[in-house]
């Protein structure tokens, strides 16, 4: 199986990507968690893709087309993945393609979680993740909220402050909704509201999903 998972800033890519790993045994690839190990080995790239993730800005297409094309070719992909945070803008798209296409592989659903700008910022304040499990918490969601002990050691995204949360919503507009329409367009886009609990969200994508493997 092959998905992509697309959606706004804090409109819960991550959070659904770990449930479909789980259920579907695919890899969950994002270029977000990609681009940010590559911040934090220092090295020149990082070091470059750092300008544009603090801004709030998109790195450009190459750069992050490189990294998916060696995740790709990692070789431990048997069940598929499920990529999220691209392709994120139209020429993204034709680069997917072509990946996809080379290496013999069929994209099944693009899956779009569709949640207002205004829930997103607020969802993106309350985030805190566990830097040594990845988990990824809300911390005004209830039942969400970790013990005392481990909430000590998680952090706050460097991207998550206001003024950066507003700049990457913009972005999103500007280069990500088009892409979303150009996927509606092929026919291979399923929207699911994502203002909802994440197990209601889930339960959705996953009916959505069977129902499109029973038309086929
Ligand atoms: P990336 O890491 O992909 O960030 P993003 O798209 O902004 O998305 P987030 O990771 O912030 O949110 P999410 O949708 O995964 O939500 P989450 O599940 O965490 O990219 C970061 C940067 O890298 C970009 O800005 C760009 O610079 C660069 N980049 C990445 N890909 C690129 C590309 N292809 N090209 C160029 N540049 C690229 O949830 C958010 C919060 O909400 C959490 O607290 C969670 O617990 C909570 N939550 C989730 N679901 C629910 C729910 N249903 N109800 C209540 N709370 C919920």
């Amino acid at each position: 199986m092959h998905l992509i998972l697309i959606g706004a800033p804090g409109s819960g890519k991550g959070t659904q990507a770990r449930r479909l790993v789980k259920t579907y045994g695919i890899v969950h690839i994002s270029t977000g968690d990609m681009l940010r190990e590559a911040v934090h080995s220092g090295s020149d790239l990082g070091v470059l893709v750092n300008t544009y993730i603090s801004q709030g800005h998109l790195v450009p297409d190459t750069h992050v087309t490189t990294l998916v094309e060696e995740r790709l070719d990692r070789g431990d992909l048997p069940n598929g993945f499920v990529i999220d945070g691209y392709p994120r803008t139209v020429g993204q798209i034709g680069e997917f393609d072509r990946i996809m296409k080379s290496r013999q592989r069929t994209l099944d659903a693009v899956l779009r979680i569709d949640v207002p700008a205004e829930v997103v910022i607020n969802r993106l304040s309350d985030r805190r993740i566990d830097p040594e499990t990845g988990r990824i918490y809300n911390l005004n969601l209830e039942g969400d909220h970790p013990d005392p002990d481990l909430e000590v050691r998680l952090v706050q995204r460097n991207d998550d402050r206001p003024e950066i949360i507003k700049q990457r919503l913009s972005t999103y507009n500007a280069e990500t909704l088009p892409v979303i329409e150009q996927y509606r367009e092929m026919g291979q886009l399923i929207e699911v509201n994502g203002a909802r609990a994440p197990s209601l969200v889930f339960a959705s994508i996953q009916r959505r999903l069977s129902s499109q493997t029973e038309s086929q």
